[in-house]
């Protein structure tokens, strides 16, 4: 059903199985997904209602409907996945009167291009769901009315639908010459990536809540930062201008033109917990049941530290952009570069400067939208 348009931010992470790719890369957010399971199993336990006559199975279909929104290649999918039903069957287990268990159909959605054949080929072996690939962009539907019992995101909501119009238009004060992101640019930069993400925090509520059965449940793992933090403040938002910052060593050494370092610009929108809370508020289609910061106190730190996993890390997240625009030919030495200014960049090394945030988000559908 779902028909994507292919811009800079559709370019999926690297799929395949090979040195570079996400599936070997992605300790990072599989940290994420850890961190957030012992909050999951106690939200689901709460907030789960099979008794509920709206969220109830039709007869002859007693099946439970898990979507993962962004799922990419695995194997943290699967991991997120196997999570939810533990805590699901943990739940009817704990129901006072004995219950059905019910069977389980899970949905693994990403862009059209994502490395699904990856995905697939490793779908663990163990039977306890069915499986369903769903392509397209989560910023639409994807899903019949009234279907799914819980939507799953993680590390995955801050990337925007696009590139806000203004900060390639050279006439705009937004204009971001020279810088990949809005860390260190000029506010009006940043206003108008924050502008592309409420837009688009609101149409993923929007098509979630037609998706959920009613008090159907949805929980976020969200990347961002921390409340009064700002983006150059963070080591993801230095490390992103260190990037930048070996593209304009590329365009100096007549590898690339300065006019491509223009008009590339990385779609991401890192929220704090209060700003996200707020358009979730504004949008009024689901309770806020939950929403709190991960402890990033234990290994994710240790990764993030590490500068070989941390630049093969941003090589599988962003090596499809990077080639889409510049081309393949100037991937090793990019990173190879960013890995150099990163060892002996003082901020990237000092803990002080580990100001990121994972939040988990747990909402609860709250009413019934008709069209
Ligand atoms: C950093 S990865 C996270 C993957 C996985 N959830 C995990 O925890 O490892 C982000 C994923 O979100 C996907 N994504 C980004 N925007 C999307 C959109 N609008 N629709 C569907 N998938 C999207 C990307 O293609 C990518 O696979």
């Amino acid at each position: 059903m779902a028909q994507e348009a292919l811009d800079s931010s559709t370019y999926p992470m690297v799929g395949g199985d090979g040195p570079h790719s996400y599936a070997r890369n992605s300790n990072y957010q599989k940290e994420s997904l850890d961190s957030a399971k012992q909050m999951m199993n106690e939200l689901i336990d709460q907030h789960l209602d099979p008794g509920n006559h709206l969220y109830s199975f039709n007869p002859g279909n007693n099946s439970f409907r898990v979507a993962d929104f962004g799922c990419s290649v695995g194997p943290n999918t699967f991991r997120a996945v196997h999570n939810i039903i533990e805590a699901v069957e943990n739940k009817y287990k704990s129901l006072p009167v004995e219950t059905e268990m019910p069977e389980f159909h899970v949905f693994f959605n990403d862009h059209v291009n994502n490395d699904f054949n990856t995905l697939f080929r490793n779908l663990p072996a163990t039977g306890r769901y069915f499986a369903a690939g769903v392509p397209g962009s989560f910023y639409g539907r994807l899903l019949p009315s009234s279907t799914l019992h819980f939507a799953h995101c993680s590390t995955a909501l801050h990337w925007l639908s696009k590139i806000p119009v203004d900060v390639m238009d050279k006439n705009s004060p937004a204009w971001n010459k020279g810088r990949i992101c809005y860390s260190g640019a000029a506010k009006e930069v940043k206003d108008a990536y924050s502008t592309q993400f409420g837009k688009d925090v609101d149409s993923f509520l929007r098509a979630r809540a037609q998706e959920l059965v009613p008090g159907g449940l949805m929980m976020l793992v969200a990347d961002g930062l921390p409340d009064d933090v700002h983006m150059c403040e963070s080591s993801i938002g230095e490390n992103l201008n260190v990037l930048g910052s070996c593209f304009l060593d590329l365009a100096k050494m007549g590898m690339i033109a300065q006019e491509m370092v223009d008009s590339f610009n990385l779609p991401f929108y890192y929220p704090s917990p209060s700003e996200l809370k707020t358009l979730i508020e504004v949008n009024g289609l689901f309770e806020v049941k939950k929403i709190e910061k991960l402890d990033s106190s234990s290994a994710k730190k240790g990764v993030q530290l590490d500068v070989d996993v941390c630049i093969l890390h941003m090589r599988a997240v962003l090596g499809e952009l990077v080639k889409k625009h510049f081309g393949e030919g100037v991937i090793d030495i990019l990173f190879e570069r960013h890995r150099e200014k990163y060892i002996g960049n003082p901020v990237l090394s000092d803990e002080r400067y580990i100001k990121d945030a994972s939040y988990v988000v747990f909402l609860k559908q709250k009413i019934k939208v008709t069209s």
